[in-house]
């Protein structure tokens, strides 16, 4: 019998040939939006499982694609990786609709759609955001999918990129810099981006190695990938809220200077923060070396963070 999305319906990503970023991109967002169908069935409150899948819809699918290829590169396929595919884009829907709600950013836009709270309510945005947070690790605890060790990981290791040492002690830092008489250091600005957004995208790359139970050098490839990855992925994210198209980004722009937000863009301006996030991209790409051409796509995907116009 089929386990818990193993379906046959789910084409296998490590199946098709070795394919170009772009389209092992799509194949993740495939697979994730058909996942999360079965993952989210029905609640007692139809209209939350709405909300929660209508914030799991619609992105780029970055780290559900990141734990789907470094689990590939490590020989795990997709019927291992995929749940905790689905977890790390829940925990990222999750952060997208607090992130908008009018005591954060106070966003009315979200991937060319009304924001949660926007189409809904406040208290529908926050709650759906706290389901899809459990219905991560209730993902991630799923019989079957690894030794039950290697699961304590992934769950500890998540519950630890998106706390208060992670992604939410980032969010925090970030909502300080609005009011605060003294800039951050940039020292302060590194920490608030590797925490809001540097730490899932770091566990995403990692996720493979752990799910693989690969060896210490193999692991430590994908956690300088992950962290250099993850940094300049929220650097482009803040040049785009500068040079980017609302339309085409399918979110306003030009919030954070407006909102006072501290990042690299304001602290270096548009060419430092672009210089840096290449040097970032260059470190990404190097620490992958051990995997040789297995790396490649994961290389690739470096090189469209910091070119991507959405
Ligand atoms: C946007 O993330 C928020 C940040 C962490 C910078 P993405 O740009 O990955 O958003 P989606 O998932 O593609 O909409
Ligand atoms: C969002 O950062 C980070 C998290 C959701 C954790 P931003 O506030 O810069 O993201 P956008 O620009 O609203 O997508
Ligand atoms: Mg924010
Ligand atoms: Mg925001
Ligand atoms: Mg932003």
């Amino acid at each position: 019998m089929d386990t818990f999305l193993s379906g046959r319906k789910f084409d296998r990503y490590d199946d098709l040939e070795r394919r170009p970023f772009e389209g092992a991109l799509k194949r993740a967002q495939a697979l994730i939006s058909a996942a999360k169908d079965e993952a989210l069935g029905q609640s007692f409150h139809p209209e939350l499982t709405g909300a929660m899948r209508y914030a799991l819809a619609g992105g780029k699918g970055l780290r559900a694609f990141l734990v789907l290829e470094s689990a590939r590169m490590n020989g795990v396929d997709t019927r291992m990786s995929l749940g905790p595919a689905l977890a790390i884009e829940c925990i990222h829907a999750y952060s997208l609709i607090h992130d908008d709600l009018p005591c954060m950013d106070d966003d009315d836009l979200r991937r060319g759609q009304p924001t949660v709270h926007r189409k809904w309510n406040e208290h529908t945005a926050v709650l759906a955001g706290d389901a899809l947070q459990t219905l991560a690790f209730d993902l991630l605890c799923q019989p079957g999918y690894a030794d039950p060790r290697v699961q304590v990981k992934l769950v500890r290791t998540l519950a630890i990129a998106a706390g208060h040492n992670g992604m939410v002690g980032g969010q925090m830092m970030d909502i300080a810099a609005e009011s605060r008489e003294t800039p951050y250091s940039l020292t302060q600005i590194k920490q608030v981006q590797q925490g809001k957004t540097g730490a899932l995208i770091r566990w995403s790359a990692r996720a493979g190695a752990l799910l693989a139970d690969a060896n210490d050098a193999k692991w430590q490839a994908l956690d300088t990938y992950g962290e250099c990855l993850g940094l300049a992925f929220q650097i482009w994210d803040d040049v785009l809220d500068v040079e980017g198209d609302a339309e085409e980004m399918g979110k306003a722009v030009g919030k954070d200077e407006t909102r006072g937000k501290a990042t690299f863009v304001s602290h270096m301006g548009l060419d430092g923060a672009k210089k840096y996030a290449a040097e970032l991209v260059h470190n990404a790409c190097t620490a992958l070396d051990i995997y040789e051409e297995q790396g490649e796509c994961l290389r690739e995907a470096a090189r469209f963070v910091i070119s991507r116009r959405v």
